[in-house]
């Protein structure tokens, strides 16, 4: 958990810190985002969600609300709220280790 704190906290900058819902992302974003598919970024794979993480956690969130080519709207997660999704998001990005 400590390091899931300081990574949400090196990634402060891209967005409000919160603690991501494993639950949430278990039942929806990682049907995908665990393995990439459909050229889904990959969790942890930081070089994936780099270029993601420059369009900016806004643009982010908006994405993932009316869905991008292979990800349908709210990425499967309809009781995801914003903030939900922005903590998920920070999940996926930090660097595995
Ligand atoms: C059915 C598969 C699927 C699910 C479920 C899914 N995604 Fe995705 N996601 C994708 C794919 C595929 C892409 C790449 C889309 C592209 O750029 O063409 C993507 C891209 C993204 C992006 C980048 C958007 C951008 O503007 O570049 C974010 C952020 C994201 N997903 C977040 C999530 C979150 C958060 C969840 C869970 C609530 C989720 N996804 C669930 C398939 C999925």
């Amino acid at each position: 958990m400590n390091k899931i704190i300081a990574a949400a906290l090196l990634l402060c900058a891209t967005g409000a810190f919160a603690e991501p819902d494993m639950g949430k992302y278990n039942k929806s974003c990682a049907v995908c985002h665990a393995t990439g598919a459909a050229n889904a970024p990959k969790t942890g794979d930081a070089a994936a969600w780099e270029p993601r993480l420059a369009k900016g956690m806004d643009t982010l969130v908006a994405s993932v609300a009316s869905g991008l080519n292979a990800m349908p709207p709210k990425g499967m997660c309809f009781d995801c709220s914003d903030e939900d999704v922005k903590a998920l998001i920070e999940f996926m990005a930090k660097p595995a280790e």
